[in-house]
């Protein structure tokens, strides 16, 4: 490695570097307020070491990332060894080793949003910005990802900020919110919360201080529940359970089940038995009546 290779804000890996500070001890007054923050996220719990996940993302929330010092801190508060909360830090993705740009952008590239754009958008924004799946802008903006479903696939394609929805966006218009976002301009989902937070503020809320945000905006879409509406107008539900089914079943079977027709909780497409669960293939199960098919 060159003397000019330490100086840029980039490891080799496209991952912003990771400051000298990281295994410092915290300063008193933030240790302070880390340990009490920490206590009421530990009295949620019946075990303490519970409160792990929580911990770590209150740790990314000072730190922007999971620093040395965050794990030696929860490892301390939960009495566990530092080598047990890096191992739970490094199996979720959401948890970071690097500092995390402001902004985690990440673009569904899985079947539905592929096939409906989520590639090109991903090259696009790969290209645009100059970095790769899990690596950070040189200005610590942005930190951009492939998602594995961002589960919105009824808006495909669709590109996240910090876990808030862009639905049926394009290579164009997500170019457009990066730029916005790493120019520091206000951008607003599509549909929740009216704003995107920072990574940090974000860790702070999954650490479980809420933000008084979680009811801005609309939740779920009209393409989200269109079944739902069609059923209702069509004056359909849901298949009974295999218990209910057993229950509808012998009620059938007296002369005042009978003359419904139907079984309980079964209509219309959905007028069959459910499976009993030791039934096997070919088996008539004993839901069903004698010479039914
Ligand atoms: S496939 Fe993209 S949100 Fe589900």
């Amino acid at each position: 490695m060159s003397a000019s290779d330490l100086h840029t804000p980039q490891t080799a890996e496209g991952h912003l570097r990771v400051p000298a500070e990281s295994k410092a001890p915290y300063d008193a007054a933030t240790e302070a307020r880390l340990r009490a923050d920490a206590a009421q996220v530990i009295a949620r719990y019946p075990i303490k070491r519970s409160a792990l996940l929580p911990l770590l993302h209150l740790v990314q929330s000072e730190d922007g990332y999971v620093s040395g010092r965050g794990i030696a801190l929860c490892a301390d508060l939960l009495e566990l060894e530092t080598a047990e909360v890096s191992g739970v830090a490094t199996f979720y993705t959401q948890y970071k080793r690097h500092p995390n740009g402001d902004y985690t952008v990440g673009v569904c590239t899985n079947t539905l949003c592929a096939i409906m754009g989520g590639d090109l958008i991903w090259e696009r924004l790969s290209e645009h910005l100059g970095v790769g799946h899990d690596e950070t802008t040189p200005d610590g903006k942005i930190t951009l990802e492939r998602v594995e479903c961002n589960a919105a696939c009824d808006y495909a394609p669709v590109v996240m900020a910090n876990w808030e929805f862009f639905d049926n966006q394009t290579p164009e218009s997500a170019t457009r919110l990066v730029d916005d976002l790493q120019a520091g301009r206000e951008v607003v989902p599509t549909r929740g919360a009216d704003t995107v937070a920072t990574f940090k503020q974000v860790s702070r809320v999954l650490a479980g201080f809420l933000d008084g945000r979680a009811d801005e905006g609309v939740g779920a879409g009209p393409a989200s529940v269109l079944g739902l509406k069609i059923a209702h107008e069509r004056g359909w539900s849901a298949p009974a359970s295999a218990d209910e089914a057993r229950e509808h079943a012998a009620q059938d079977a007296s002369p005042v089940g009978e003359a419904g027709g139907l079984a309980h909780g079964l209509r219309e497409s959905t007028d069959s038995h459910a499976n009993a669960p030791d039934e096997k293939p070919g088996e008539a199960t004993s839901t069903r009546k004698e010479g039914e098919q």
